[in-house]
């Protein structure tokens, strides 16, 4: 361990607007009095991942080290860490801070906090860029720290803190966890896929509204949705006006979302999820004539994520993974642009990254 001037760490980085992935070697600061430290052992590749690789949204600095469903073992603890000890099993997603003060961090609302930390692409309290999964080690205050449950695999469990909990949170606050209520869920990729084992395990009924036909055995036979509509199919879709109390939406790139409403009863929400880097075109007057509701969300606080985390350990509940080495990250990349994974990349840290050679 090196001293105050930060402890060398090393990982994979985006340089430029190609994505393109190669080694890169920073600093992390030393561990804090409530810092935990850990070994990464898997992190999961997130469409925002990919976003940010490319600067799709427009707010990468580059290098940038993405990376925010992050699991490992605890390393080292802080003077007064609480909720660690050395060796246990720790997760962090998509924030590493907060102001912990505001209206919104009082309310666990964490991600809402005008001052909240990104777990890449902000700058930590430190000074320093954050930097996420994609990298050997972490670094992290205990509060923005997962306990991570025994059960709960590492490797499949690990997009759960990102995808589990920003489909969990939307169906919680928008009021679409009830036993009996028909979800629409659009897009099944690494949300869409996890979307429906939360839904289904909370007892409800779930459509898949998807652009892939051949996805459709495996999401109604595997993952138990009760049925599936191929969002290109006029007819498809025109038999199913009407019959959806809510939907989630996850596509990552623009797609026509009127269709969609027209699935919705009337008074019912449609919840956009996928951050596509063009705007979505919405015609009005067919939503106030069923009173219907266009709705977004983030990720949950730190409070509802431990709460993602425990339900799946007690439901059971993982990602359908790839498990992939490290230098496979440039073609996971090409790959999850084309939709081509099923339905989760999850990259084996622990087992392939190594620190590249010193010249
Ligand atoms: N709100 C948040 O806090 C938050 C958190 C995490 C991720 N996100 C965003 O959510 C989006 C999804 O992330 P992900 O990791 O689940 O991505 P993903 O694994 O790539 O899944 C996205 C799915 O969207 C569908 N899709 C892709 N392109 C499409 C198009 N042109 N038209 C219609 N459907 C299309 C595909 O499903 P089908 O093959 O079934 O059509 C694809 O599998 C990304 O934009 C990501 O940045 C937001
Ligand atoms: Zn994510
Ligand atoms: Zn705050």
């Amino acid at each position: 361990m090196a001293g105050g001037n930060g402890v060398k760490t090393f990982g994979l980085a985006a340089r430029d607007t190609s994505g393109v992935f190669s080694p890169f070697e920073f600093t992390r600061r030393p561990t804090g009095e409530e810092d935990v430290r850990f070994k990464v052992l898997y992190c999961g590749i997130c469409h925002t991942d990919l976003h940010a690789a490319r600067d799709d949204l427009g707010w990468t600095t580059y290098p940038v080290v993405p990376g925010h469903e992050i699991v490992g073992h605890v390393t080292e603890v802080g003077s007064k860490v609480t909720k660690f000890k050395v060796g246990d099993k720790v997760g962090v997603g998509c924030f590493v801070g907060s102001c912990r003060s505001c209206e919104q961090c009082s309310n666990n609302l964490e991600p809402y906090c005008p001052k909240m930390i990104m777990t890449y692409l902000s700058i930590d309290e430190d000074g320093l860029p954050t930097r996420g999964g994609y990298s050997n080690e972490m670094v992290v205050n205990e509060h923005f720290a997962i306990v991570w449950p025994n059960k709960l695999p590492l490797a499949g469990g690990a997009p759960l803190l990102c995808a589990g909990c920003t489909v969990y949170s939307p169906m919680m606050y928008y009021g679409l966890s009830k036993p009996g209520t028909h979800l629409g869920i659009v897009g099944l990729g690494g949300l869409g896929h996890v979307g429906v084992k939360f839904a289904k395990a909370m007892g409800l009924k779930v459509t898949v509204i998807s652009t892939s036909q051949n996805k459709k055995e495996e999401a109604i036979n595997r993952l138990g949705a009760d049925s599936f509509l191929v969002s290109t199919d006029s007819e498809q879709m025109q038999a199913a006006i009407g019959t959806l109390d809510g939907i989630l939406d996850t596509v990552s790139a623009v797609h026509p979302i009127m269709p969609l409403f027209g699935l919705l009863k009337p008074h019912a929400k449609l919840i956009v999820v996928g951050a596509p880097n063009k705007p979505l075109e919405v015609h009005i007057p067919p939503l106030i004539m069923g009173r219907k509701l266009l709705g977004t969300s983030a990720v949950g606080g730190i409070k509802e994520t431990q709460e993602v985390i425990d339900f799946a350990a007690k439901h059971n509940i993982t990602a359908d993974i790839e498990l992939i080495p490290v230098d496979y990250v440039n073609k996971a990349m090409e790959r999850l642009e084309k939709g081509d994974v099923r339905y989760r990349f999850v990259l084996d840290i622990g087992n392939t990254l190594v620190a590249a050679p010193t010249t």
